[in-house]
């Protein structure tokens, strides 16, 4: 059998950014790789870093999204003490015995590499990934370095890329500046902006306790999409003059209830009377609007009627629900991470423009999906469709 061919991405990731992301899927499909591990520093000696590691495991863990070849790694955040690359690298070689093992470098860096503590056992135990830009303003001493580490026994493949100009050192002085910065996913940027990373104002103050308990609580995937609706409902509440901190709230917590096995969103609906009928209470994708509104409010500390609503409204829509829980909804079929789906891109256009026509587009194309493969639609979202038909900003 063909050994597992494994890329080591490794950095402070303070915060990581899509030129990360591209350059670990660069590597996975141009070295022919079956995952890249996105390797955290600990505690490194050579910088302090200003987020904290669970702050930036979590971004990380955001930005990866669930994808099973881009793989967190926490093997250097769970050591004590400072922690150096060439300590950790006998750690991951135990958890992958028999794979070939890849250390991914950028190219600029790699200048330095031989200067790093126990350099000489990375560069026998890995090989060498050496990332690129063709016209790096280095490229000759890049070519030079490679020349020495070859005559050396070492085992290097320089791999020229177009990578994005973005770095983590001028998205943190673009925060201290207070300026846009540029190169951030879309979850990662909500979970910096909400709780109040790298010197922003914290914009949601609670979420770092929501946050932590959201962690734990969902999959990685539904944890970075959580962040990104509720930047993509805060974005759609101040386009149509609804409050955006409720609908950003909102939808940080929308799906709190998600992961929850159904015997558990079962128990909470009859212990605590919701307001379901018998074919919520059979289906976990129906049943966790309304339990993630209970658990809202009895576990994160949600009070606000209008944003528990919207919690429980955000899957089937209710007939005469408030704009606010419609910005919920919407953004829950229309985030900009959601995976493509027919029509998607032209209910966004709609959302543009019209709240009520976008949603409407919205839930009927869902019914019209959910039908047309014989599966149950729940009266609830058919009573929605009606009732939004009858809205004078539709009918107009
Ligand atoms: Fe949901
Ligand atoms: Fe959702």
């Amino acid at each position: 059998m063909a050994k597992q061919r494994i890329g080591i991405l490794g950095g402070t990731f303070d915060p990581v950014h899509c030129g990360h992301m591209q350059i670990a899927r660069f590597a996975l499909s141009s070295a022919r790789l079956d995952r890249v591990l996105i390797l955290p520093a600990g505690a490194p000696e050579y910088k302090r870093c200003s987020a904290s590691p669970e702050d930036r495991w979590k971004m990380i863990v955001a930005a990866c999204r669930g994808d099973g070849q881009l793989i967190p790694c926490r093997v250097e955040l769970d050591r004590e003490g400072p922690t150096y690359t060439s300590d950790t690298l006998p750690l991951i070689r135990k958890m992958y015995p028999e794979a070939k093992l890849f250390w991914i470098q950028g190219g600029d860096s790699l200048l330095r590499i031989r200067r790093w503590r126990g350099a000489d056992e990375l560069l026998k135990e890995f090989r060498l990934l050496v990332i690129s830009r063709p016209d790096e303003a280095n490229e000759g001493a890049v070519s030079a370095e490679v020349e020495l580490l070859r005559e050396s026994g070492v085992r290097v493949k320089i791999l020229p890329m177009e990578t994005s100009p973005c770095s983590s050192g001028a998205i943190r002085a673009a925060y201290s500046e207070g300026l846009e910065p540029e190169g951030l996913d879309v979850s990662v940027r909500e979970l910096i902006e909400c709780k109040g990373l790298y010197g922003t104002a914290a914009r949601v103050p609670e979420s770092g306790a929501w946050l932590d308990r959201l962690f734990t609580a969902l999959k990685p995937h539904r944890f970075a999409h959580s962040l990104s609706v509720a930047a993509a409902a805060r974005d759609m509440a101040a386009r149509f003059g609804e409050d955006p901190l409720k609908a950003e709230k909102a939808g940080l917590l929308h799906d709190c209830a998600k992961h929850l096995p159904l015997s558990d969103m079962q128990r909470i609906a009859r212990e605590n009377n919701l307001d379901v009928d018998s074919d919520f209470l059979a289906s976990s994708s129906l049943l966790h609007s309304v339990v993630g509104a209970w658990v809202a409010e009895h576990e994160y500390g949600m009070k606000d009627p209008e944003i528990l609503e919207a919690i429980a409204y955000h899957n089937t829509g209710h007939a005469g629900m408030s704009r606010l829980a419609m910005c919920v909804c919407l953004s829950d079929s229309i985030e900009p991470t959601r995976e493509a789906y027919p029509l998607l891109e032209e209910i966004r256009a709609v959302a543009e423009t019209s709240l009520e026509k976008a949603l409407l587009f919205s839930l009927e194309s869902t019914a019209g999906f959910v039908t047309s493969r014989g599966l149950f639609l729940h009266p609830r979202t058919r009573d929605t469709i009606a009732w939004l038909k009858t809205l004078p900003a539709v009918r107009e």
